[in-house]
């Protein structure tokens, strides 16, 4: 770097330190909040994580960010991490890589809130103890190229949905107790989706579960795999000939199921290097396989084909290096051009009924090791006399000869074969290093290796001596430039009970005697995102990294319980115990804590302090935790000039937050305080609702007695102020588009939320408005959950404001979704009059019901009525469309008003036939760009709602914690 470029980045750091206001988090406070949400649930963390630190300031081990502070990566393969993964993983919606591989400490079922996470292209959970079912929502991860669930305890079906991800290319699901069938798509457009769609994927990684079913229909020549890997498993029916057409296909695995009938035409899989049929219930002929020029490894034993003498591809494919064929029901002579092939290594040709002469007389593959012929029919041999390797002839009446009988072809002998090892001949002598601690076989010095085992499932040679193989691959670990390594030593090479080539590595750190965390996180996700790439004849891989010693000796400072206490919690059993743990523990590093602390994400602050009733933490979706001081602070403690509303509950305040976000925040007042286990209800339900149109909870305070909920700011009042202030600003259109985006939120609280939520206080004043008129309906504290008893209705006290109450419902007390729509109805007759539902003692609905007229072609019967600021577009069939709509909803029958979902549709279709200002029909491009630029044409009512956790723990109970919420008028 010259003097110049020097002094340019200087100075451009300069400018990029003074442009982040002193004081300000660089993190994103939502992500900061979702990522202390999920620390509170692990334990071992990194050391660099702290409660009071900023994730992005670039200390922090496994965590990268945007430039704009958004969590982009979170990567900690390997490091003991303990815990269940908190749904709040789902806020950190910037996320692209997330590694968690190898912690087998982290367990519990997969968030469903990872669906949330779109913009991710790598998930990998490999080798932790994750349980439950693989979630449906991962179907949403539309960017996703790499999904590696492999070695975890995954239980269930695999989701259809799978399906959906068309940009996958790594698809690993082994070593799991998934069950069920692999799905397949019902060929229709929107139908049932299934994993025949995944025409990018190259591997389909499934064996060692249980899987089940036929396979017929999973294939087809539109698909890109290389590596079909589903053996052990009980898959059963034919295989399906549409495998012959993936001509990409390098690897077959479908050993060990259930397979049956004959196997179908391969001859164009031309790039096949390995072929494992064995142990189905294949029939018919053995298949020919002479197409297949690269084939190095085949196995078809332990089948019940038909009687047939050695096929002519045991002699022509010159790069076998492994046949085996046993219990194969061959005939005849073994022919003796198999044994002159240059790459051969192992023959399985065991019961069979191979009779004549063995002839090894001639040429023989200086690379053969193991000629496995027992229980065959052979009468005579004829062998090379330079051939030394392994010949088992055990089980032939060519052993009942003298001679032969004593000799080591008649006898099963231990075979003593020296399988590779990483040479320690550079050290002068076995180093007796400290206990845990590795002799690096390069500097000879001790240190504490990270290990861990690679185990290949498809390697093209079967010889575990074959030195220049292995030093190939050391080579390749040590000289990686990524890897970083000093040193590898390999061990323990075998092949394990599937059959696989297992090998131990020993991985030894550049400089000192052990590795830090994040270079020991930065190795996992090189394996187990498959960056590093072994020599080729090592084929597909996958690793397991063990528990790195150093990282749990002593627990760690940053451990906030040993395992002995986790055992102790288990033991103990109960919910409330754990919680008192974690609010003491909690205690404890509150005293600790920097006092300019500025973000503080623990849910857990001061809960079960307050009464005995108030059970566990709250289970939150990303909300986060203000501690009163913050409120205080940021409303210069509660003045006046910050209060933006007032009711019986108490007063809201607007507020900005140290990180420049503007907050609404409802402070309750004494008198109408509820108890904790309704407050913890209610923040619960409100974390978990999450819409581009509904006003979302960021956080709330529960200390020092106080009930704070924290909303987003909203900037642009409430609809009721708008029509009032702004009546000729908001035309015909925009009202449209306000009706639109409060009826998508509400249609979401219905239809999407689970369980279902009806909102009990829809109004003019609980839908707010953005600076760019962007509905968002608030105010949830009226909220109740739709429990599933009583098919939808929710016996209760009738709540609600006068004018929007559904006489239905205020008459029978039965409420459902129903109610709502009636409210809306009134809502919608607001726009288009432009008056309070009871003005001067008049009821809106009554008289519009009264004036109107279907035979007036100019206002529909409502001249008198109609808001001036509309007046020309109330000549139109738009607005006839949209009265009839309004009146549906205040039908007096519950049953004859339409669903949320059927108002969206007729808004959107009411908005796609209005003239934009120049005359031209833009309908389209209007609906579209109000549900958000990029996004497809609005033909879903939900095209633009995001998915939220369905599994609400909470009971029935939202409480009525804060009356309404309106603005003070000004
Ligand atoms: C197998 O398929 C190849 C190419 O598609 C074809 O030429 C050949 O005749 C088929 N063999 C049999 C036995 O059907
Ligand atoms: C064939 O089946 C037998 C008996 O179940 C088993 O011992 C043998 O390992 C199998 N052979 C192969 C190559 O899988
Ligand atoms: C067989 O393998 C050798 C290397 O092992 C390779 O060079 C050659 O191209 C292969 N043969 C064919 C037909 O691909």
């Amino acid at each position: 770097m010259d003097a110049a470029t020097r002094r340019r980045v200087l100075l451009l750091l300069l400018v990029v330190a003074s442009s982040v206001p002193a004081g300000l988090c660089l993190t994103n406070a939502q992500d900061a909040s979702a990522l202390r949400a999920v620390m509170s649930q692990w334990s071992n963390y990194p050391s660099t994580w702290t409660t009071s630190g900023d994730p992005c300031d670039g200390s922090w081990d496994g965590i990268q960010c945007s430039n704009l502070g958004r969590i982009t990566s979170l990567r900690i393969s390997s490091l003991s991490v303990q815990g269940t993964l908190s749904s709040s993983v789902g806020q950190l919606s910037e996320l692209i890589f997330l590694d968690l591989s190898f912690n087998t400490g982290l367990s519990g079922p997969l968030p469903t809130s990872l669906g949330n996470l779109v913009k991710l292209t790598t998930l990998i959970v490999a080798g932790c103890s994750f349980s439950g079912g693989i979630p449906k929502e991962l179907g949403n991860l539309q960017k996703l190229s790499f999904l590696a669930l492999n070695s975890n305890k995954f239980t269930g079906t695999i989701p259809p949905q799978i399906g959906l991800l068309s940009a996958l290319l790594w698809l690993d699901l082994a070593d799991n107790l998934l069950t069920g069938s692999v799905p397949i798509s019902d060929g229709k457009t929107g139908g049932t989706p299934g994993l025949d769609m995944l025409t990018n994927t190259e591997h389909f990684h499934f064996n060692k579960n249980q899987l089940s079913g036929s396979l017929t229909g999973l294939f087809n020549s539109n698909m890109s795999l290389i590596h079909i890997l589903f053996d052990s498993n009980q898959f059963e029916g034919p295989i399906p000939p549409e495998i012959g057409s993936i001509v990409k296909l390098k690897v077959l695995r479908l050993d060990r199921n259930r397979l049956a009938g004959p196997v179908p035409n391969m001859t164009n899989l031309v790039n096949l290097n390995e072929l494992h049929l064995a142990n189905n219930k294949l029939t018919g002929s053995l298949p020919n396989l002479s197409s297949m020029n690269v084939l190095n490894v085949v196995d078809l034993s332990n089948n019940t084909f038909s009687p047939s003498v050695a096929p002519n591809w045991f002699t022509t494919l010159t790069n076998l290096t492994s046949v085996s064929i046993s219990n194969g029901r061959l005939i005849g002579e073994v022919p003796a051009g198999l044994f002159a092939l240059p790459q051969l290594q192992e023959v399985v040709l065991s019961n069979n009924q191979h009779n004549g002469t063995l002839e090894m007389s001639g040429s023989i593959s200086t690379k053969l090791q193991s000629v496995d012929l027992r229980t065959n029919s052979i009468l005579n041999i004829n062998v090379n006399p330079d051939y030394k390797k392994e010949l088992v002839l055990v089980g032939n009446p060519a052993c009942q000869d003298e001679v032969l009988k004593k000799g080591a072809y008649c006898n099963i002998q231990p075979r003593n074969v020296v399988t590779y090892r990483t040479s320690m001949n550079r050290c002068a002598s076995a180093n007796s290093c400290p206990s845990n601690q590795n002799q690096n076989p390069t500097t000879c010095g001790c240190a504490y290796a990270y290990s861990g085992k690679m185990v290949f499932r498809a390697p093209l040679f079967k010889d575990l001596t074959d030195n220049d193989a292995f030093q190939e691959l050391e080579t390749s670990l040590s000289k990686d430039s990524n890897l970083r390594v000093s040193a590898v030593y390999l061990n323990d090479v075998h092949f394990n009970n599937d059959s696989y080539l297992q090998v131990q590595l020993d991985l030894f750190p550049p400089s000192g005697t052990s590795f830090n965390k994040s270079q020991v996180s930065f190795i996992g996700n090189l394996f187990s995102n498959q960056i590093y790439k072994p020599p080729s004849k090592f084929g597909p891989y996958f690793f397991i990294g063990d528990k790195y010693l150093p990282f749990l000796a002593s627990g760690g400072k940053n451990s906030k319980f040993s395992t002995g206490a986790i055992a102790g919690i288990a033991a103990g059993g109960g919910v409330l115990v754990i919680a008192l743990i974690l609010v003491g523990l909690f205690a404890l590093r509150q005293k600790r804590r920097n006092r300019k602390l500025k973000v503080q994400a623990n849910p857990f602050a001061s809960w079960g302090t307050m009464q005995k009733d108030s059970g566990g933490a709250p289970q939150l979706k990303g909300a986060r935790f203000f501690s009163f001081e913050e409120l205080k602070s940021c409303t210069e403690n509660f003045s006046d000039s910050y209060e933006i509303g007032s009711g019986g509950y108490g007063k809201v305040y607007k507020g900005t937050l140290v990180d420049g976000i503007r907050v609404a925040i409802k402070r309750a007042q004494s008198g109408s305080m509820q108890g904790a286990p309704e407050f913890k209800n209610e923040i619960e339900l409100l974390s978990r609702v999450h819409h581009r149109n509904l006003v979302s909870l960021i956080g709330f305070c529960f200390e020092q007695g106080e009930q704070m909920l924290v909303y987003e700011f909203v900037a642009g009042g409430t609809l009721r102020e708008n029509l009032v202030v702004r009546g000729s600003y908001l035309d015909w259109k925009k009202r449209l588009r306000i009706t639109l985006g409060s009826a998508r939120g509400l249609a979401y609280l219905h239809e999407l939320a689970d369980p279902p939520i009806i909102h009990r206080d829809i109004k003019s004043t609980n839908i707010l408005l953005d600076e760019n008129l962007k509905a968002k309906v608030a105010d949830f504290g009226l909220s109740k959950l739709l429990a599933d008893t009583e098919k939808g209705h929710v016996s209760t006290q009738v709540k609600g404001t006068l004018g929007y109450l559904d006489p239905e419902y205020y008459m029978t007390q039965q409420l459902s979704e129903k109610s709502d729509v009636y409210s809306f109805g009134v809502v919608m007759l607001e726009m288009v009059s432009g008056r309070q539902p009871i003005e001067k003692g008049k009821y809106i609905v009554r008289e519009v019901r009264q004036v109107l007229d279907p035979a007036d072609r100019e206002y529909y019967g409502l001249r008198a009525i109609v808001d001036p600021a509309i007046r020309d577009a109330a000549r139109t069939a738009g607005f006839r469309r949209y009265v009839q709509l309004a009146m549906q909803c205040v039908d007096e029958s519950a049953a004859s008003r339409p669903a949320m979902g059927t108002v969206v549709k007729e808004v959107e279709a009411m908005l796609l036939n209005e003239p934009d200002g120049d005359g031209t029909n833009s309908a389209g491009s209007s609906a579209t760009e109000f549900v958000g630029a990029g996004r497809g044409p609005p033909s879903h009512p939900y095209s633009d709602v995001e998915i939220t956790g369905s599994t609400y723990a909470g009971g029935e109970g939202a409480s009525d914690y804060m009356p309404y919420f309106e603005v003070k008028p000004k």
